[in-house]
């Protein structure tokens, strides 16, 4: 399963679901908040930009906003509500690819650095989000906890949400360290339809090992965007990294 393959023009036209889910306003607006007190007087990038679900409000908000992203029918979706010189988008991997200019504020949102399958990948992409930041520059990390205590010995799979008409899935490699998310849609009749992600899961001690082999250091960590204490019990986390200023 390739990135590019799953990210793909049928995927890309369904993604939004505006108003509801992920593009609910009691998702995006905490959002949007903090990540525009983030990025303060300067620009932001966003990695793995998608359709603009963040970065469109953010950009209303009056910060400017570039992207970088990987999949061609993600950016023409995104296009569909923007144009090139309101969100410029640098079509390329998160992990390599460069984005002109240097930033206040990098963002990694949706657990999408999860997205990159291999340790190698993962720290290559904070180093990435360093080379774009000006000193003392924030990046910032929305990820999930991973749900290893729920998977009892012997068995793969643990449903993480159920509602009717969806059921989502993961099923996990613990020795390779990755996961693939399943997501069931179905209603009354005898059809469902699947949409599958693979994974690298990353607790919150190694995502922070990742962050110090590039320069960071550990600014805060919250439970959420509204800054919720992080706990034993927290399914996920925003974590705010930060280049000391004179490094
Ligand atoms: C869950 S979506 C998140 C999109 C957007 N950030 C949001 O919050 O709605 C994951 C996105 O990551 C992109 N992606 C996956 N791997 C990538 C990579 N290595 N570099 C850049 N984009 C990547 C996919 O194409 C997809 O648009």
């Amino acid at each position: 399963m390739r990135q590019e393959d799953i990210w793909d023009a049928e995927t890309a036209q369904s993604y939004d679901t505006p108003g509801v889910g992920m593009f609910a306003p009691e998702v995006l607006e905490p959002t949007v908040d903090r990540l525009a007190e983030l990025a303060g007087e300067g620009r932001a990038l966003e990695f793995a930009i998608g359709t603009g679900r963040v970065a469109v409000p953010l950009a209303e908000r009056g910060v400017p906003v570039t992207g970088i992203e990987l999949s061609a029918p993600m950016i023409d979706q995104l296009r569909t509500k923007v144009d090139e010189a309101t969100i410029p988008v640098i079509a390329g991997d998160m992990a390599t690819a460069t984005a002109p200019g240097k930033y206040t504020l990098v963002y990694l949102v949706f657990n999408t650095i999860s997205n990159l399958l291999t340790q190698a990948e993962q720290v290559a992409c904070f180093r990435n989000a360093a080379r774009h930041l000006l000193p003392g520059g924030r990046f910032v990390i929305e990820l999930w906890v991973p749900e290893l205590r729920k998977l009892p010995s012997g068995q793969q799979a643990v449903v993480f949400h159920s509602e009717p008409g969806y059921i989502g899935l993961d099923t996990y490699d613990i020795v390779r360290q990755q996961l693939v998310s399943h997501h069931f849609t179905f209603d009354a009749s005898r059809q469902a339809r699947l949409f599958r992600s693979p994974h690298r899961y990353i607790w919150p001690s190694e995502l922070d090992l990742m962050a110090q082999l590039a320069g960071f250091e550990l600014e805060s960590r919250h439970a959420d965007w509204a800054g919720a204490d992080f706990t034993a019990e927290s399914r996920s986390h925003v974590s705010v990294y930060r280049i000391p200023p004179g490094n």
